[in-house]
């Protein structure tokens, strides 16, 4: 297994990062040290601005390298703020830079860029660098402008700029493991080019572990694959909090509550290290960031009858704020990524009230906001944030409305309808409309936009209503005129009787980014009785279809179906349930 050594990474402050913004970037010049020793290095400033500069790095090998110590002095007070793809250490002047395991090889003739960097203090290049302690080269050759190319302003060949919303026209990436489980299944062809998200559920995802739930391809695999696809956009899953899901089991992970630098370490870097390869410049990779985490440090806490001892732990060690801020920074200083972190669902945020004891949309909008300033992370390392991740959770109820007046009072101020239960929204685009403003009101760049997953919220099928029920009784009226056929939205695992939802699309309303399948649909949610393993995974009551609930559930049953393997295995009858009950139909 690669293990790369630790990344570090300072914050870009908020002021350089404006000021680029604002200036465009101001020159390109690429200075070359000619070769003495068998070596030559770009030392290539992409990009300058007032107090600042980003420098690319190649090194082109006239004999082959197994593995680089670049040296270099820097001009007098020029410091590294952060880099990528290379170890580091600075002292005084004198910069010293290795490569990071999959960078290390250069072939002889080939030339490579190896890593970049910001820098604060002065663009000019270095006399003089040294490769193993060979020198390169004594003398620089006078700069040379660079013209900015006409689609790419910054004349950055792998270019800065971040697109608004990365779905736009793109072709995205799909998922071969997936598409071939899909494709195994009657009836399974329609669907299995439909784009699905690669889960990092675990370290050893990211190399491949040939367990089920990632076959043999690592992420670097996968990366290669979507550029083989000729695919704009990559879509990938990153989920391995310390106690992550602490308020279930089934997708309880490997790491402990505070192995939280094992986290950053040997999960987050890597990865960071992987995606911030050149050969990548061009991919969008889409990150959804771990999913079903800052909700539950609301929702599922003391002094809340809801909490869980996990969650409790996880709200006092501050480890999934430092995860995710760590996260979303690493992943956001790259070029070529997009952050979208989980915002639960109206399910289970979209309750508004005055009274903190009883509200979860403000206080969940208000915990994503105090991220920003954690690890660095700023608002420009978040595109935005998704919603119904791997949930059932609808779009929209077509036949009646969550304020609306039946039996002479509104239908979520009726304590008699618990499906509804106070809560202000009855699906997920105005639930996502609205929690995106609120989201911008605590500290989000106003042009975010959200995701929603539809992998399996279509709830066709024959039970679902062809318009609303005539009933007076709002109880009756409701059970009656809902899509959704869960007993309660509180239902997570393996829900029976759901169906596809609507296929991965672009901008398919204001603000939302994109319908996207981060849940493969077949991969199950949790094993129906306990299977013992070595993926972590806990057994969840809520996957028992004879499981009575809960009080998260407001103990209703579980409406799990029967004989699910573990969380992430394929489920042939899941599968087929899916694609029989899928609305829109597939034909
Ligand atoms: C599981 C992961 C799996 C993912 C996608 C999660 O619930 O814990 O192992 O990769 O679902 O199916």
């Amino acid at each position: 297994m690669q293990v790369p050594k630790k990344r570090r990474r300072l914050a870009i402050t908020g002021v350089a990062v404006a000021a680029l913004a604002a200036t465009g970037l101001t020159f390109a010049s690429a200075n070359q040290a000619l070769a003495e020793e068998g070596c030559k290095v770009d030392y290539k400033v992409v990009s300058s601005w007032g107090s600042g500069f980003q420098a690319n790095v190649t090194i082109t090998a006239q004999e082959p390298i197994n593995g680089w110590e670049l040296k270099w002095n820097f001009p007098s007070g020029t410091t590294v703020s952060s880099a990528w793809n290379v170890s580091y250490t600075q002292s005084g002047t004198s910069f010293t830079g290795k490569d990071v395991g999959w960078n290390g090889s250069i072939a002889s003739g080939q030339s490579k860029e190896v890593f970049g960097f910001i820098g604060s203090g002065s663009s000019a290049t270095p006399a003089q660098f040294t490769i193993n302690g060979d020198v390169c080269n004594g003398t620089t050759q006078p700069p040379t402008s660079e013209p900015p190319t006409s689609d790419d302003p910054t004349g950055n060949p792998g270019g800065g700029d971040k697109v608004d919303n990365p779905y736009t026209g793109a072709q995205v990436y799909v998922n071969p493991i997936w598409s071939a489980n899909a494709a195994a299944e009657p009836g399974g062809d329609a669907i299995a080019d439909e784009p699905t998200a690669v889960w990092l559920d675990r370290t050893s995802a990211i190399y491949g572990n040939g367990s089920p739930t990632t076959g043999s391809m690592g992420l670097e695999d996968h990366l290669d694959e979507a550029l083989a696809q000729g695919a704009d956009v990559i879509q990938v899953v990153i989920y391995n909090l310390p106690g992550r899901d602490c308020a279930a089991l089934a997708s309880n992970g490997e790491l402990a509550a505070d192995e939280i630098d094992e986290y950053k370490n040997d999960y987050i870097d890597p990865i960071v290290d992987i995606m911030g390869q050149a050969k990548y410049a061009d991919l969008k990779i889409v990150n959804v960031i771990e999913i079903d985490s800052l909700p539950n440090l609301v929702t599922n806490v003391a002094p809340r009858a809801t909490a869980t001892a996990n969650c409790n732990t996880m709200k006092a060690n501050g480890n999934y704020q430092d995860g995710i801020s760590y996260a979303t920074a690493e992943l956001g200083s790259l070029p070529n990524t997009y952050n979208y972190l989980d915002a639960g669902h109206h399910g289970w945020i979209g309750w508004t009230n005055n009274d903190p004891q009883y509200d979860n949309f403000h206080s969940s909008a208000d915990m994503f906001g105090t991220l920003i300033g954690m690890n660095g992370m700023t608002a420009d390392d978040v595109q935005g944030f998704i919603t119904n991740t791997a949930n059932y959770s609808v779009l929209e109820e077509p036949y009646w409305n969550v304020d609306q007046v039946v039996g002479g009072k509104a239908i979520n101020q009726n304590p008699d309808v618990k499906w509804v239960d106070w809560n202000a929204y009855n699906g997920e685009i105005d639930f996502a409309t609205a929690f995106r403003q609120e989201l911008v009101s605590n500290g989000f760049n106003s042009n975010i936009g959200m995701l929603i997953d539809t992998s399996r919220n279509g709830w066709g099928g024959d039970y679902r209503p062809t318009g609303a029920s005539t009933s007076t009784n709002p109880v009756t009226f409701v059970d009656e005129s809902r899509i959704d056929q869960r007993y309660n939205k509180g239902n997570w695992c393996n829900q029976a009787g759901a169906g596809l939802g609507e296929r991965p699309q672009a901008s398919p309303e204001p603000g939302i980014d994109a319908y996207v399948w981060i849940k493969p649909p077949g991969e199950s949610d949790g094993a129906s009785e306990e299977i013992p393993n070595d993926e972590g995974k806990g057994f969840d009551e809520m996957c028992d279809p004879d499981y009575g609930g809960n009080i998260r559930n407001n103990n209703n049953p579980s409406g799990a179906r029967d004989d699910m393997p573990l969380s992430g295995h394929w489920s042939s009858e899941q599968f087929q349930e899916l694609l029989e009950n899928a609305y829109p139909p597939v034909n």
